[in-house]
């Protein structure tokens, strides 16, 4: 990436307002290498922040006006107004949050910028949320931890956006560090560095998905159902990732057949993420290839959140000598992370542009990545 987020949001700010920002902070998107739909059961995940990156540039204004590099127009904004169904509802959602903590500025001009695919399955939501958080609380005078910045962007998507999401993707772009994944155990806040000093290739499918009401809260509602049955036989059980792989068969027994697989799921990949952890940590990269490769069979067979483009990659990405690789993030779209050994990567990738290509008609947008730092205060033009 030759332009960074910031320089861009920072020009895109002078160039629409006239004038320079005071503040910027930039927040990355992430790849999660395992642990998936088990933020919101109470399982671990294992993701890392990426290179590429949202930043938000802001200065206080007489009223909220915000401009961003994907739209020609500047759109004024109403914080109390009902929510628009567009990009800047993240921003209201920001400012509202913050207002609860007092630490909202009272209006201002922002300029949003990114380098990160949007809908690709990397977050480029939270990018948003955690990086506008940082900045508008600088710009009120507060200085916010990583933790109160990554609620201040899960409940503006959540309470407000109105996404079922879990907490992964908001807790990585706060506390992402550069050299390394992060355990995070969703039940009890316990986040854990597992060192990755590696490179990780991103195919992308080129289908986006839309979470807002989408298939994410319909499996959110099934996992609920499924919870509520599993309650019957083990009274006060907290979420579905406590169950283990050897109460599966009672699991058949009890729920309506449609819910077993999704139980399935987040129970397997429960124990796939914690090995995973530990495969990361002992260097055994073949072995933590071979989870993620367990894990996207796991989401095309019991999730069932793949779909045919990211089946494709999985499958020539094994066929081609990569350790592992799969689909990342909510699905239904979205991007497959690809491990490979460092000697013959490039031909890895390149083999697997080629299949996805002879099998689709296009070829798809490949890149790599490392792990990268969370969010973080940007320098603004003097
Ligand atoms: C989306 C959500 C996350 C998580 C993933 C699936 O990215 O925002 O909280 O649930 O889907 O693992």
């Amino acid at each position: 990436m030759t332009v960074s987020s910031a320089r861009l949001a920072n020009s895109l700010f002078t160039s629409s307002f006239a004038t320079r920002p005071s503040i910027n902070a930039s927040a990355p998107g992430r790849v999660n290498l395992i642990g998936e739909h088990t933020d919101y059961n109470g399982g671990p995940v294992l993701p890392l922040a990426i290179e590429r990156r949202t930043a938000v540039a802001a200065r206080l204004a007489e009223q909220w006006s915000l401009a961003s590099d994907m739209e020609e127009t500047i759109s004024e904004v109403d914080i109390d107004a009902p929510l628009q169904r567009t990009w800047t509802d993240y921003i209201v959602g920001v400012v509202r949050e913050l207002r609860a903590l007092r630490a909202a500025p009272s209006a201002a001009e922002i300029a949003v910028a990114t380098t990160l695919p949007l809908g690709a399955g990397l977050s480029s939501s939270a990018a948003l949320t955690v990086a506008a958080a940082k900045a508008l609380s600088l710009l009120a005078g507060r200085r916010l931890t990583p933790a109160q910045l990554a609620e201040v962007a899960f409940r503006a998507e959540y309470h407000q956006v109105g996404v079922r999401c879990g907490r992964m993707d908001q807790t990585i772009a706060a506390h992402g560090e550069r050299g390394s994944a992060i355990l995070f155990e969703t039940a009890t806040g316990s986040l854990q560095r597992v060192p990755f000093r590696g490179r990780l290739w991103i195919v992308e499918t080129g289908l986006s998905h839309r979470l807002t009401g989408g298939s994410l809260n319909e499996r959110r509602r099934e996992c609920e159902e499924a919870l509520a049955f599993c309650r019957d036989w083990r009274l006060g059980l907290p979420n579905l990732a406590q169950l283990s792989v050897a109460d599966l068969p009672e699991v058949e027994r009890r729920l309506p057949p449609p819910l077993v697989p999704r139980v399935r799921h987040v129970v397997t990949e429960t124990a796939r993420t914690r090995a995973a952890a530990e495969a990361l940590a002992a260097g055994d990269l073949q072995g933590l290839g071979r989870l993620l490769v367990q894990g996207h069979e796991s989401l095309r067979v019991d999730y069932q959140s793949t779909i045919p483009e990211a089946d494709l990659i999985v499958e020539a990405a094994v066929k081609h000598g990569a350790y592992g690789a799969r689909l990342t993030g909510a699905g239904w779209g979205g991007a497959v992370v690809v491990l490979a050994p460092s000697a013959g990567d490039r031909r890895i990738v390149a083999e697997i542009g080629g299949d996805f290509a002879g099998r689709f008609g296009r070829t798809p947008e490949i890149w790599s990545t490392r792990a990268s730092a969370g969010v973080r205060r940007e320098p603004v033009p003097a």
